[in-house]
């Protein structure tokens, strides 16, 4: 009579629903899985992208002539040094912070790099996107690329490159505003 009354609260133990305690648990089991960002090159720390055909071209704009401009901007120490002087200043502004959220820097340093070293004509080629295609998905609107601007010439100057030089420069990207700015 005992082990029937055990069996019997045995088999009602069983069919009882699960305690409180036990429903987080399924909770996650069941929650969608985070996903995982891809995993960085080992030597470069890079994301992957999509394959895409590697071109100077890709760059926007030919290179100056002669060495002048590559001098003027003092080699490629010294675009290394505007260029992290303009991408840390656009990372800090409130006014363009976030479109920088979620993209990988580390390649838009290097890309930034060769493209301005390209087109200075200081001995590099570019091996990045071109410009429709890097930014048609970021909705870039005027003001951006004005912000984007300052920065520039914040770096340029700290850099101690002349006016000249500087506006030499900014006149080889002007015309990318129509590749770049989408809205
Ligand atoms: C004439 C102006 C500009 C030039 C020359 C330029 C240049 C570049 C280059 C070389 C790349 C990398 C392409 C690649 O990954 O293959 C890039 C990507 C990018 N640019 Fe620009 N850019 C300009 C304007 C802007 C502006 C105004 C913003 C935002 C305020 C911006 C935000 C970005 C972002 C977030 C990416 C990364 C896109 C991605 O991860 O797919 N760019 N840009």
């Amino acid at each position: 009579m005992i082990s029937l009354i055990i069996a019997l609260a045995l088999s009602a133990a069983q069919d009882m629903p699960a305690t409180p305690d036990a429903e987080p648990e399924r909770i996650a089991e069941e929650a969608a899985p985070v996903p995982k960002e891809p995993d960085r090159d080992p030597l470069t720390g890079e994301l992957p992208v999509d394959p895409y055909e590697m071109s100077n071209a890709n760059a926007g704009a030919g290179p100056f002539r002669g060495t002048g401009m590559r001098d003027a901007f003092h080699g490629q120490d010294g675009i290394h040094r505007i260029v992290k002087n303009m991408v840390d200043r656009s990372v800090a502004d409130p006014r363009i912070s976030e479109i920088f959220v979620a993209h990988d820097l580390v390649r838009l340093r290097r890309t930034l790099f060769e493209q301005f070293c390209y087109i200075l004509n200081a001995g590099c080629d570019y091996s990045g996107r071109d410009m429709a295609s890097s930014h048609k998905d970021l909705g870039l609107q005027v003001d951006d690329l004005n912000v984007l601007v300052e920065h520039l010439q914040s770096a340029m100057a700290a850099e101690g490159i002349s006016f000249a030089a500087q506006n030499r420069f900014l006149s080889k990207l002007a015309p990318m505003k129509r590749d770049v700015v989408t809205r």
